[in-house]
């Protein structure tokens, strides 16, 4: 697949099939993920594959108490007000997400396979968020949808350290849990604010002296 095309359809695919990602797909993607950079090249991180249902059984009460917190607390005003405006085209949007994130959430057990991405000395993340972005571009190229959540390790830290065995004593922390199983919907370009809204040229509010008003790569190769 065409490196452009595995970056603008890379998108949160939460609605996914049950079927067994198969042992060389894992490998191609946990492989191609550990080539990413690091701080130093450390690669100060450990990953947890979980295909087993009885660890899932157990995550996945966590992970929707994780989400009821998320919707309670942080998305609560979002949330209330995009119900009141579901007409308005950025509440609609949000409702699509918090409806998708919710369907991740009531099928948790469903979901084939979990990578789990755990850091050290990297308070930033930004010497494990590669990797994991690598991961999941990996999978975009072997057709294996991706979400990355965090919410576990926000909310519910202690207990989904104890389902997964991780030492509370060595400052290892969890930086994501990446759903990973087959889509059951289509791949799409991921829509996002133009890049010359977003960036400048020499300094802060200048203009970028381009414009991007539709995506350059356009998907007519989509698959
Ligand atoms: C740091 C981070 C945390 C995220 N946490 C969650 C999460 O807890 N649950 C979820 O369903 N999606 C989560 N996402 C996925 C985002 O909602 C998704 O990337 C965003 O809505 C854009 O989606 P799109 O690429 O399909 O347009 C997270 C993404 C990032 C980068």
């Amino acid at each position: 697949m065409d490196v452009y095309e595995a970056l603008y359809t890379t998108r949160a695919m939460r609605r996914v099939r049950a079927d067994l990602i198969p042992r060389d797909v894992q490998a191609r993607i946990l492989d191609a993920a550990i080539r990413a950079p690091s701080g130093g090249n450390t690669q100060n991180w450990r990953f947890i594959l979980v295909d087993d249902p009885a660890v899932k059984a157990r995550l996945g009460p966590l992970y929707r108490d994780c989400m009821a917190q998320l919707w309670s607390t942080g998305y609560r005003e979002r949330l209330e007000r995009a119900r009141a405006t579901p007409d308005d085209p950025a509440s609609a949007s949000f409702l699509r997400v918090q409806r998708s994130a919710q369907h991740l959430a009531d099928h948790f057990e469903d979901v084939p396979l979990f990578l789990m991405a755990f850091a050290r000395n990297d308070p930033s993340g930004g010497s494990i968020f590669p990797a994991i972005w690598s991961a999941q571009l990996a999978a975009r190229a072997e057709g294996v949808g991706s979400t990355l959540t965090t919410v576990l390790g926000g909310f519910r830290r202690a207990e989904t350290f104890a389902v997964l065995g991780v030492p509370e004593d060595r400052g290892w922390e969890m930086a994501g849990c990446v759903a990973l199983g087959y889509p059951t919907g289509r791949w799409g370009i991921a829509p996002r604010r133009p890049a010359h809204e977003v960036a400048y040229r020499n300094g802060w509010g200048t203009d970028l002296g381009m414009a991007i008003p539709e995506p350059l790569w356009n998907g007519s190769a989509a698959s």
